[in-house]
């Protein structure tokens, strides 16, 4: 065959396939981007860039929404329980609660964790189940003991809605409500929930040595320090910014007791036996406001969380190599690791609070 008749026969192929190709991808990957003013977020000292994906770049409008759609009720079924009923502002982003009550009072099993520099995880949960804020924000609505709704019935109502049809329309275009506008909303407001400037910070990176006292410089070290409580190998200070987690899974001894896990952890994601009692490193900005602790809200202030780490946790059988008893630290070092520990609250910004919309729907109820 010469080079002519080849061309021939491969650029019909060549376009029969593409237009195949075209038509299966057409409708679903064309992403939906917001259409109004881009903003940048500016990450405070002591926090890298906050990560955003290529297709929710934040706007003043979307975050606007998602601030709105955080405090508003109406997300779940029976409209009592927003994301604010067990990551409250008042409380770190977090819930005072060991578990959380969601609809009808109905508990879970976990903690809430905080909402603040959630951002910067790389998976969302105690064990990493949400690949990312957009994702995550699907599952409270959903779960039964949280919110117990339907994407479904959140987008009906949302579109019955005159005043959230105007949001809508101005933050994603003239176009029905969808849950995906939702959960972009959410994830964008979310991304502006962050937390550094903290005294801390301001001695580390600030280079101020009057931003902390003695005790939190000492408590730095016993942090830090591997012969001490080694701390920083998973709550991970780096050189320029210090995010107090390293993004990986632990067992550091919780969801463990009387031989039994009683929380697999990220075993039930993995499938994989060694992953049973792991869970994702926590950040601990903002610590000293979101008692009780981990993951199973069962240590209720952070000398026990202390006392917890001096025992090495509960002993199972998958207990991370970095989890060692710690009953050489000595007084003084303990209460410089909680001083240390109580110098990680920062600043947060302003407007992250209930919007005046949200407190008028509250209002008519
Ligand atoms: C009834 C209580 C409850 C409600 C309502 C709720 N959450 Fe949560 N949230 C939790 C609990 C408990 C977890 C941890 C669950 C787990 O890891 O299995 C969690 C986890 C998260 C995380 C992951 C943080 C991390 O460190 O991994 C984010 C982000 C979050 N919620 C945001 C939201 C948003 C946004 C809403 C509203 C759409 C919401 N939550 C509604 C209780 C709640
Ligand atoms: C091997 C890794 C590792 C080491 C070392 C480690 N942690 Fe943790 N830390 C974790 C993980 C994982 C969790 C979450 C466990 C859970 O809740 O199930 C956690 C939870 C916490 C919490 C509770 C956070 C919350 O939001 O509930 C605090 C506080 C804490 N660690 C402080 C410390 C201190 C202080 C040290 C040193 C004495 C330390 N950690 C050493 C991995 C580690």
């Amino acid at each position: 065959m010469n080079s002519q008749k080849l061309f021939f026969l491969i650029l019909p192929i060549t376009i029969a396939a593409s237009a195949l190709l075209l038509q299966s991808q057409s409708p679903n990957t064309t992403p939906l981007l917001p259409i109004g003013r881009p903003v940048h977020i500016k990450a405070p000292l002591g926090l890298p860039p906050v990560p955003i994906p290529p297709d929710n770049p934040p706007t003043a409008e979307t975050i606007a929404l998602g601030r709105r759609l955080y405090y508003d009720p109406i997300l779940s079924l029976d409209n009592t329980v927003s994301c604010a009923t067990c990551h409250a502002p008042q409380y770190g982003f977090a819930d005072p609660k060991p578990v959380s009550q969601g609809v009808g009072r109905r508990t879970g099993t976990r903690n809430s964790p905080t909402v603040l520099n959630a951002a910067y995880f790389k998976v969302q949960f105690w064990d990493g189940r949400a690949p990312s804020l957009e994702k995550q924000a699907e599952g409270p609505v959903e779960n039964p003991v949280e919110m117990a709704n339907t994407l479904a019935t959140v987008e009906e109502r949302l579109n019955a809605d005159p005043s959230y049809r105007e949001q809508f329309a101005n933050a994603w275009g003239p176009k029905p409500i969808t849950y995906e506008m939702v959960e972009k909303s959410i994830a964008s407001f979310e991304r502006t929930v962050i937390s550094g400037n903290s005294p801390f910070d301001r001695w580390k990176y600030g280079h101020d040595e009057q931003a902390v006292d003695d005790s939190v410089k000492r408590g730095f070290v016993v942090f830090t320090s591997k012969e001490k409580g080694n701390c920083a190998a998973c709550h991970t200070i780096q050189e320029n910014y210090a995010l107090f987690t390293d993004n990986q899974f632990h067992n550091v001894g919780v969801g463990f007791d009387m031989g039994q896990f009683t929380d697999v952890g990220l075993y039930a994601v993995t499938h994989n036996e060694a992953d049973k009692g792991k869970f994702k490193t926590p950040s601990l900005r903002n610590i000293a406001q979101t008692a009780p602790y981990m993951s199973d809200g069962s240590l209720k202030n952070l000398k026990d969380v202390i006392d917890f780490y001096i025992g090495a946790g509960n002993s199972n059988p998958n207990l991370d190599g970095e989890i060692h008893v710690l009953d050489f630290l000595s007084g003084q070092e303990r209460a410089d690791l909680k001083a240390f520990l109580n110098s990680l609250t920062g600043e947060v910004p302003p407007n992250l609070g209930p919007p005046e919309e949200a407190v008028k729907t509250q209002a008519q109820k």
